[in-house]
């Protein structure tokens, strides 16, 4: 097969179908574990389509998740050079995990647990605002991205009140459709930014993460460039990946009415808990996959990936997969979907995800007994998608109540 006949690698998601994998996706899946897919460069990685597939290579060590090295299938041009670090999510163990070990503290369970109070009281404030201000009212603007944004400065210590700054620049991280010069020069002043709040914290520390890292950069542990790499990490992966989740996932509640009741008239915590580890796999919003390179030859499913191939494992498909999940084109607040690959999986698997639990079992369990008629207040066809983004989503919901 000459690099033309590869199929390219699948993206939009189809008109009407705004929930779904893109059905070329699902063929793929259907015919094979792996296939090859055809990239804006003409280069030809790996495609994994299945569940048990990506769990396994996931966890393979002979996989690199080193942007800088050839063969690493970036999704859109302006790859980052080795200068350009964002934080660790693209970088191999050992200094991988030896950057992660310095911020998991916060994210650790317990430790987010004892946000939960805090956490349903900006939920309240933000519903009493909405609540009290005009309508329709855009969800997006006025409580997906605010509820995150919030959380994460507070974790951070990087003050709210910039927050225009930190989103527009995080929007154009990771849109394919901003010219990678402009992409460029976004990570360049959140990373400034970054450096600069370390700065104040040096002269003026606080009780919050980067403080902490200040400190971990005073006894030699880190380099400050590092640091600000790693604070730009944790503000964008989060802010955007759980603003999406909250107003994707209210749509995708709005188009399954029944669904939405579960939420709206039950009041049962594990119903909650259950109800987001569905509507993360059913959503699955880093729909472009997890990009990796091979570092070695690996045999798996009667294929040989050769080192130095690219590999996309698309876990919006995998969470799709028929072997896997009974029905899985079907949003079942009530199944058990706990193994899905929404996180990842291996050893970059989302650091986060105590945090994004948290925050969207409190918008889930909140948002729509508060306001028991929210509604659409734009047609289904007029709601523009995030196709051109490194996470799916809605630019925009308008809603009414
Ligand atoms: C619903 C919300 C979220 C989703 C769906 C999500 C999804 C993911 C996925 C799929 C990965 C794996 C990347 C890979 O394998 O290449 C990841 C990594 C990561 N996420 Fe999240 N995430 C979410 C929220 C958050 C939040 C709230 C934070 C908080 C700061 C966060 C921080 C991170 C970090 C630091 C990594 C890199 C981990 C590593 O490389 O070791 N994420 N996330």
């Amino acid at each position: 097969m000459t690099s033309d006949t590869v199929p390219a690698f699948p993206m939009a998601r189809a008109a009407g179908c705004p929930f779904d994998p893109p059905p070329e996706l699902h063929r793929l899946q259907d015919e094979a574990p792996l296939s090859r897919v055809r990239l804006w460069d003409g280069s030809t990685p790996w495609l994994v389509t299945r569940y048990a597939e990506q769990r396994s290579l996931l966890a393979d060590p002979r996989l690199s998740a080193d942007v800088t090295r050839p063969g690493y299938p970036f999704p859109a041009p302006g790859r980052p050079t080795g200068a350009q670090k964002l934080g660790f999510i693209l970088m191999d163990d050992p200094e991988h995990a030896r950057l992660r070990r310095m911020v998991t503290a916060p994210f650790a369970i317990k430790r987010v647990e004892a946000l939960r109070p805090a956490v349903q009281k900006i939920v309240d404030d933000l519903i009493d605002d909405l609540l009290a201000g005009p309508k329709p009212v855009d969800l997006v603007e006025a409580f997906a991205l605010p509820v995150p944004s919030l959380v994460i400065c507070a974790l951070l210590g990087v003050p709210y009140a910039d927050h225009d700054l930190f989103q527009g620049h995080s929007r154009n991280l990771i849109s394919r459709s901003v010219p990678a010069d402009q992409r460029g020069a976004s990570f360049r002043a959140l990373h400034d930014y970054l450096d600069r709040l370390l700065a104040q914290k040096t002269a003026d520390p606080g009780d919050d993460l980067l403080s902490q890292l200040v400190t971990r950069v005073q006894a030699g542990e880190l380099e400050r460039s590092d640091a600000a790499g790693i604070g730009v990490l944790l503000l964008v992966a989060g802010h955007e990946t759980t603003a999406n989740m909250i107003a994707l996932g209210t749509l995708a509640l709005l188009e399954h009415p029944d669904q939405l009741a579960l939420l709206r008239d039950g009041d049962d915590p594990k119903l909650v808990a259950g109800a987001v580890e569905e509507l993360l796999r059913y959503l699955n919003i880093t729909h472009t996959g997890r990009r990796r390179v091979a570092l070695d030859d690996i045999e798996i499913a009667g294929v040989t990936i050769r080192a130095g191939d690219g590999l996309i494992l698309a876990n919006d498909i995998g969470n799709r997969d028929p072997g896997t999940f009974t029905d899985p084109g079907t949003l079942d607040l009530t199944r058990d979907a706990r193994r899905h690959v929404a996180f990842g999986f291996g050893v970059h698997q989302c650091l986060g995800q105590p945090l994004a639990r948290l925050e969207l079992q409190v918008v889930y369990s909140t948002l729509y007994r508060r306001i028991p008629t929210l509604r659409r207040a734009a047609a289904l066809a007029d709601i523009p998608f995030k196709h051109d983004g490194a996470v799916y989503g809605v630019y925009e919901l308008p809603v009414t109540w």
